[in-house]
Parts: C-alpha cells; sequence; structure tokens
C-alpha cells in the first residue's frame, strides 16, 4: 500500500520506517529541510535501538522516501498518517496548530479518496475537528480516523511491529477495510485490531496513559508510607502484583514518571475533563504526587550532610527513563536545579543523554567521560536513570573515588543488606532506610 506519514518525529519516524518494513511504499513529510535531507541521507533523527537497521535497509530498498513537499508526498498514497507534535499550551490542553494546518492544506490539494488517520495523541473531538477543516476546501470525498499510538520509548520498534492492540476509531467501512489490511501483518499473533468510535479511540489513549501514569504514583505514595511505618515497598509490590487483577507491570516506585507522553496526556486528560464540566480530582491528584516526587531524594541527600551547600555529587541518569535521549520531564534535571541551586556542585553521565542535557543547561553541569570518572571528588552517588550499565557497577571503585560512602538510588538498583553488607550509606525509594 502507498502511505504518506505527515512529521517524521519520534512517532512519525517510528511509523513509517515500520510500514515500510513490511512491504508498504512510505512517503514522509515534514517542513524541517534539513532533517529531511539528512533522514534522505540515511542519517536518522532519533536515537530508537533497533531503528537504525530498519531504517537504512528501507531506505535502500527505495520503500521509504522523505520530503517537504506535502502535495507531492501525498498524491499517491491511500492513506495519511499525522504524527504532529500536540504541545501543552499555556492552559494544559493539546495545542492543535499544528494538525489542523496540515488539515487545511490537505484539503486544499486532495484529489483523490484518502483515508487521514490521526496518529499524534489528541483530545476527543480532534477527528471531528480535522474532518471539517479538511471539508471546507475538498472536492473527493475522504475519511477522517483515529488509531493512537502506543509506543514505549527504547522498545518502540518492538511495540509497533507486535502491539497489544491496534485501536482504530472510524464509522466507515472502507476505511476499516483499508486501517485493517494495513495492520494485517503486525497481529498476526492474535493480538486484536479494536474497531470503535472515533471519540473513544481518541479517548482510549489517554485514559491508558493516565491510568498507568496513576498506576506508578499510587505506588510511588505506597513507598513514602512504607518508609514511614517501616514496610518494604518491594515486597508490597510483590505481594500486589501477583494479583492478575493488578499485574506486576508499572508498579516500580521511584522518582517520578517523565517523558513526553505521561505528563501531557495526564494534563491534557485532566484539562478535556474540566472542559467537559468534570473534575477528574485523581488526575489532580496525580499531576501533584509526581512534581514532588521529582524531588524525592533531595530532602534525604540534605538530611544525611546538613547543608548541600559547597558539596559535589555525582549523578547517575540523565534521561528521564534508560534506553532513550529523552530528557523531556526527566526527573534528573529537577535534581540538578535543586542541587546547584542549593550550592552544590554537580558531575553528570549518562551514555545517551548529554548532548541533549548540554543543549539545555549547557555548564551548569560537569559532564563525565564515564561513570567512573563521574564520581571524582565527589561527596555521594545519586541515581536517576536504571540504565543496565549501573546496575553491577564495581562497588569497591565507587568506594575508592567517592569521598563518603553515600548513594542515593532514585530507582532502587541495589539490594539494601548488600549495600550495607558493602559499608555504603545507601537510600533508596521505600525500602528500609541505611543504618550506617
Ligand atoms: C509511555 C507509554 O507506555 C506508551 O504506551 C505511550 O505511547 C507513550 O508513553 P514512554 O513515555 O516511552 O511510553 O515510557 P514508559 O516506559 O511507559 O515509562 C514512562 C515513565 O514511567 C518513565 O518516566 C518511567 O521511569 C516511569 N515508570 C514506569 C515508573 O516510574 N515505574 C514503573 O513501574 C514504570
Amino acid at each position: 500500500m502507498k502511505i504518506s506519514v505527515v512529521g517524521t518525529g519520534y512517532v512519525g519516524l517510528v511509523t513509517g520506517t515500520c510500514f515500510a518494513e513490511t512491504g508498504n511504499d512510505v512517503t514522509c513529510v515534514d517542513i524541517d529541510a534539513n532533517k529531511v535531507q539528512k533522514l534522505s541521507n540515511g542519517q536518522i533523527t532519533i536515537y530508537e535501538p533497533g531503528l537504525e537497521k530498519l531504517f537504512e535497509r528501507n531506505l535502500k530498498q527505495g520503500r521509504l522516501h522523505f520530503t517537504t513537499n506535502l502535495e507531492e508526498g501525498i498524491a499517491d498514497a491511500q492513506v495519511i498518517f499525522l504524527a504532529l507534535p500536540t504541545p501543552p499550551g499555556e492552559d494544559g490542553s493539546a495545542d492543535l496548530s499544528y494538525i489542523l494546518k496540515v488539515a487545511d492544506h490537505l484539503g486544499k490539494i486532495m484529489t483523490d479518496y484518502k483515508v487521514i488517520v490521526d496518529k499524534s495523541t489528541v483530545p476527543v473531538g480532534t477527528a471531528e475537528k480535522v474532518r471539517e477543516v479538511i471539508a471546507k476546501n475538498c472536492k473527493t470525498p475522504f475519511d477522517v480516523v483515529s488509531n493512537p499510538e502506543f509506543l514505549r520509548e527504547g522498545v518502540a520498534v518492538d511495540d509497533f511491529m507486535k502491539p497489544d492492540r491496534v485501536v482504530i476509531g472510524t464509522d466507515s467501512e472502507e476505511a476499516r477495510k483499508i486501517m485493517g489490511e494495513l495492520y494485517g501483518p503486525y497481529v498476526r499473533q492474535g493480538n486484536p485490531i479494536l474497531y470503535m468510535d472515533e471519540k473513544s479511540a481518541e479517548l482510549t489513549k489517554y485514559a491508558a496513559n493516565s491510568f498507568l501514569a496513576t498506576k506508578i504514583t499510587f505506588m510511588n505514595e505506597i513507598a513514602i508510607l512504607c518508609e514511614k511505618l517501616g514496610a518494604d515497598v518491594d515486597m508490597v509490590r510483590r505481594g500486589m502484583g501477583s494479583d492478575d487483577r493488578i499485574g506486576k507491570r508499572f508498579l516500580f516506585p521511584g522518582i517520578g514518571y517523565g517523558g513526553s507522553c505521561f505528563p501531557k496526556d495526564v494534563q491534557a486528560l485532566a484539562k478535556s475533563s474540566q472542559e467537559a464540566d468534570y473534575d477528574f480530582r485523581i488526575l489532580n491528584a496525580v499531576m501533584d504526587v509526581n512534581e514532588a516526587q521529582k524531588l524525592f531524594l533531595i530532602p534525604k541527600v540534605t538530611a544525611y550532610f546538613n547543608d548541600v551547600k559547597g558539596k559535589h555529587f555525582a549523578l547517575w541518569g540523565l534521561a528521564f527513563k534508560p534506553n532513550t535521549d529523552d530528557i523531556r520531564e526527566a526527573p534528573a534535571l529537577y535534581m540538578i536545579d535543586a542541587l546547584t541551586n542549593a550550592g552544590a556542585t554537580v558531575s553528570v553521565f549518562d551514555p545517551e543523554a548529554m548532548p541533549n542535557v548540554k543543549s539545555v543547561i549547557g555548564d551548569k553541569v560537569k559532564y563525565a567521560e564515564n561513570q567512573y570518572d563521574c564520581l571524582e571528588n565527589a561527596d555521594a552517588l545519586v541515581i536517576a536513570t536504571e540504565w543496565s550499565v549501573f546496575r553491577t557497577p564495581d562497588f569497591e571503585k565507587i568506594k575508592s573515588l567517592l569521598k563518603q560512602p553515600a548513594i542515593f538510588d532514585g530507582r532502587n538498583l541495589f539490594e539494601v543488606s548488600r549495600m550495607q553488607e558493602l559499608g555504603f550509606h545507601y537510600e533508596s525509594v521505600g525500602r528500609t532506610p541505611a543504618k550506617i
């Protein structure tokens, strides 16, 4: 099938590449000429494990094309995916201007039946708006479909190729048939394509992400309570997660959720809800708790040193989670601010995200060559992201490099008892506090 993907950001590029992988002819359109040139020359513009190989292969085999020209890019396409940014506006609602601008343009240039697919996370009612804007100028029949993505950064290729489910929101038989054909190869293992009305599809995405954010936040509060009551959140988590109705995943407490989706989607759902004259109280609480959780370790660090002024900290992990260079809403950045504002200095190390951090905060911190260089002259180690490379470090080396054997771990990487045996002052999230 010939398809177009408008927007070559994270979602657009993964979507385009993965559709090409099953033999479709894909043209990706972006207004950023520099990006289009890079991509056309085989230079991938995002970090996502496994994507580069697929991207190179499909580009080489001529199934993946890039252009800045929308008219040319959609001319032969049967399906046009809109994978455009929907940043939060000042009031927290999703800004639809990018999507509606492209929709308006599409209405003027489409000359035969096409299915236009909202892939971006958009509030309920967006498909309707897109349809209205296209219809203003369009002379041919067309359908608008809501088909939200559920890609996790770091495993997006797998999530796309073997999705838990594909949600397709439309009441058009023709669009349904085309979308079913397009997604057929991805659900061979038997996972469902769920057809529904477009509003339910739009809401499903927000509901899923907000539920997951709530699940994490609930565990973060349980972790706080564990510390107060002397319980161990690892035990409580296992005890809870063994119940199928709860499930084991997304129960890991930490220093808050971040990234490009959860914070934005929870905020946007709360806002949509407000607009629908309903105060979604749980979501407001989730946002409040998560904001505070990002700084969960700071009082622990401050209490240990009495005052962090003049102290130097090593910080491992900057990305909001492992296997990505994404630093949007990353707890590490909030911690850097808190520590430096309190008069401390910070050295950082992250396997992928250092260039991004540098472009945002410049020389506010020192960028280390590797995780051990980062420790030199540091009073303590703070861990913000659970990269695998941090999981089994050389503890003796850590001890010899730190001025004091103190580790503040926001991701519960190590066993508390082991760390005590090794002689560390070790504090984590929701587990028995260090006795040393
Ligand atoms: C998420 C959704 O999972 C995906 O379906 C959607 O399309 C986009 O948003 P992503 O933001 O890539 O994906 O990351 P995810 O792996 O879901 O983690 C989100 C955040 O939750 C991270 O900050 C992570 O550290 C945190 N998290 C996750 C926890 O704190 N505890 C957990 O148990 C799981």
